[in-house]
């Protein structure tokens, strides 16, 4: 995160901007007068000038209101469910079974790229499901699914052990304080051993219900169909002690599931509505990026006018491509929008400008 310019930091301290310019330059820092400085560089050159810097927002503060939900507008939501697990272990497969369609064969290579979304009716309940992959490439999406998640799905196969990515989405998720329903998966294989991963499980402090402690498991079979009824149940008795609820009645909010860009209708930005309702025709201000909603679809590739909480939905409108885990705000204001995303941008360039020659200088360095 960068903070003010060379020239407001001199400015500060009441010195000549070259001098702060100077001082930069013994970093190896080659800034101009309007270039942001990192918090460390901040803190070097002021302490060089007799200063102490203190940072009162670490972050760059865009105008947006955050709106206070009064109690009387909230109204139960769908809970927000995350599949997670090493690679391979039966996520797509399981959420495959969960909506009767048909992903893992699709899906390049069998690995799944990105957090796809869905919403499955379930005993008349709506319920939203991300899926994550569990290549150890996704660290980053993993945590970003945590992060929106209510209750997480870890699934392991019984005939592998507790892996990896096993370990990080769990770790990921009490992290993140959602709670766990642990996924049993490929007990239909002839290797299955179950009570391995209970024991497994175990060695980090997670007993399951059999073993006498708090956590929920069910064995299933995502390829034969087996018990995803009694998962299912489980999550939903975890979603159901949450009291979810949100206020449909506002701009919405909500979180980047993925972009893309087609040939044909340009930027597709799917998207996971938190709070608010989304309309057609909503200003958006996403990441680095800003549009208006000119139509929007459900993952079936239905039409939808608006989209309330826990809704996974397809956009178009998006003048780029913003990133998954990118916050999305509703702006009544379509030029504030516009000039909100135009400072992100700006501000992501001059830091890429410095990266880049903080890499330079350092290589420059390591051959003198
Ligand atoms: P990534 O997205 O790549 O991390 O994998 P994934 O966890 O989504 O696994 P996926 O559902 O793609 O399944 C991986 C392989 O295991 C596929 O060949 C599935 O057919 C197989 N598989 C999944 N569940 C079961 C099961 O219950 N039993 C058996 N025998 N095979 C399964
Ligand atoms: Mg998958």
């Amino acid at each position: 995160t960068e903070f003010v310019t060379v020239s407001e930091l001199a400015n500060m301290m009441n010195v000549q901007p070259t001098q702060v310019i100077a001082a930069c330059m013994s970093l190896g820092i080659f800034a101009s007068i309007n270039q942001r400085l990192d918090a460390e560089t901040i803190q070097i050159v002021s302490d060089e000038f007799g200063f102490e810097a203190e940072f009162v927002s670490a972050e760059v503060q865009d105008a947006i209101p955050v709106v206070e939900d009064k109690e009387e507008d909230l109204i139960p939501r769908p809970p927000i469910i995350t599949v997670m697990g090493h690679v391979d272990h039966g996520k797509t497969s399981l959420l495959d079974k969960i909506r009767n369609a048909n992903v893992t064969e699709g899906e390049a290579g069998g690995i799944t790229q990105h957090i796809g979304a869905y919403s499955v009716v379930k005993d008349g309940k709506k319920l939203t499901f991300l899926d994550t992959p569990g290549h150890e490439a996704f660290t980053a999406m993993r945590a970003r699914g945590a992060q929106v998640t209510d209750v997480a799905i870890i699934i392991v196969a019984a005939d592998d052990d507790v892996m990896p990515q096993t370990k990080e989405a769990i770790s990921h998720a009490q992290a993140a304080g959602v709670p766990m329903v642990f996924a049993i998966n490929k007990i239909d294989k002839p290797g299955a051993n179950p009570d391995k991963i209970r024991e497994q499980l175990s060695q980090m402090n997670i007993l399951v219900e059999e073993w006498g402690g708090k956590y929920q498991s069910q064995e299933i079979s995502a390829k034969q169909n087996l018990n995803i009824d009694l998962l299912l149940e489980k999550v939903l008795l975890e979603a159901e002690i949450l009291n979810l609820r949100a206020n449909p009645n506002k701009n919405a909010v909500g979180v980047v599931i993925e972009s893309s860009l087609d040939k044909g209708k340009g930027y597709v930005t799917n998207m996971l509505v938190e709070a608010g309702t989304l309309k057609v025709g909503d200003v958006i201000l996403v990441g680095r990026n800003y549009g208006k909603v000119r139509a929007m679809h459900d993952e079936k590739g239905n039409a939808l006018k608006e989209a309330g909480p826990a809704t996974p939905v397809s956009i178009l409108g998006i003048n780029g491509a913003p990133n998954a885990g990118d916050k999305f705000n509703v702006m009544d204001d379509e030029r504030e929008a516009k000039s909100i995303a135009s400072k992100r941008e700006q501000l992501y360039r001059e830091q890429g400008l410095r990266a880049t020659k903080h890499i330079t200088l350092d290589e420059i360095g390591r051959r003198l």
